[in-house]
């Protein structure tokens, strides 16, 4: 089934690639007929709606929801999440950051647990999940390498969007001190521990209650140690969301019945975004 849908991205992105180099040298072939400052307007609208389409998470946040927060902090939370991502080199989009920020804010203030997040690059998902973190007052324990991706031999290949994925050891590097820096600039570091290392050395002793994990790490044998570390401290009813599930391996680790059953400890959660979405989230269910 995953296999057939990744195939199917194969056939359309050909079908759609012809289609697309067919108009565009329909559109180069009228170019030299239309007046220059004409072309130049254009390409300013079509940069501005995109920047618009890219930052209606924020507006959406700021005017419509969580109604559990005031007006003003969603107001400041849009704003500081602009300005962290104008500021620091990002790996995820608004939207993402939205669907995570929102989950943080809708986990009761009676349920215990922490945020976690496993894989911060530069630190710009960190910067804005300390921000959701502070309203929620919850602490954000961080967990990284802050030296990059392991070395490793994973062929992650085609995506389930068609695109080509890969990862080297050393890709997505984000020293301690620059993640640091960037959270005190943008975020909130007081609510930060950071902890620095790789994951299956680091975990093990990590052995506080989760409310929420964000995991971005983008090699399946990363992501395993996190759900098994993680899992089974997650409060029920908590989630994980894994950033990886567009990738091939990732979603065959996370599909594995029995990496589920005899590693993690428990059996697989219901997840029917599996193999269909980025931005991924397992829940652990109630009364497990
Ligand atoms: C794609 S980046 C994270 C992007 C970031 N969340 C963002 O949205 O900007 C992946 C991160 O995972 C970390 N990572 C991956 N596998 C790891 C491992 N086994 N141990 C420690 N860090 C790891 C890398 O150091 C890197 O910072």
């Amino acid at each position: 089934m995953r296999a057939g849908s990744i195939a199917t991205c194969y056939s359309l992105e050909s079908a759609e690639q012809e289609g697309a180099t067919l108009s565009q040298s329909f559109r180069n072939s009228l170019r030299p007929l239309v007046p220059q400052p004409l072309l130049v307007a254009r390409g300013r609208i079509l940069h501005r709606a995109e920047e618009i389409r890219e930052q209606f998470p924020l507006f959406k946040l700021q005017y419509f929801s969580p109604h559990n927060v005031s007006f003003g902090k969603r107001k400041e939370l849009a704003r500081r999440m602009r300005l962290a991502h104008e500021g620091i080199e990002c790996a995820h989009t608004h939207a993402e950051m939205d669907r995570l920020i929102r989950a943080i804010l809708a986990i009761p203030v009676s349920t215990e647990g922490c945020i976690i997040e496993a894989g911060c690059f530069k630190g710009g998902s960190t910067a804005k999940l300390s921000l959701a973190a502070k309203i929620a007052g919850r602490k954000l324990i961080v967990f990284d390498s802050f030296s990059g991706i392991p070395s490793n031999q994973e062929e992650h290949g085609t995506d389930i969007f068609g695109r080509r994925a890969g990862f080297r050891e050393g890709n997505y590097v984000g020293r301690l001190e620059e993640v640091r820096d960037n959270v005190s600039r943008f975020g909130e570091v007081d609510c930060c521990e950071f902890v620095e290392g790789w994951f299956e050395d680091t975990m093990p002793a990590f052995q506080r209650p989760v409310a929420l994990a964000f995991i971005d790490v983008d090699l399946a044998s990363s992501t395993r140690t996190c759900l098994q570390y993680l899992y089974p401290l997650l409060v029920p009813g908590g989630s994980i969301f894994s950033h990886d599930g567009h990738l091939p391996l990732c979603i065959q680790a996370i599909d594995d019945d029995e990496f589920w059953t005899k590693t993690v400890g428990y059996s697989k959660p219901q997840m029917p975004d599996l193999g269909k979405k980025k931005l991924l989230q397992i829940t652990k269910p109630i009364g497990v």
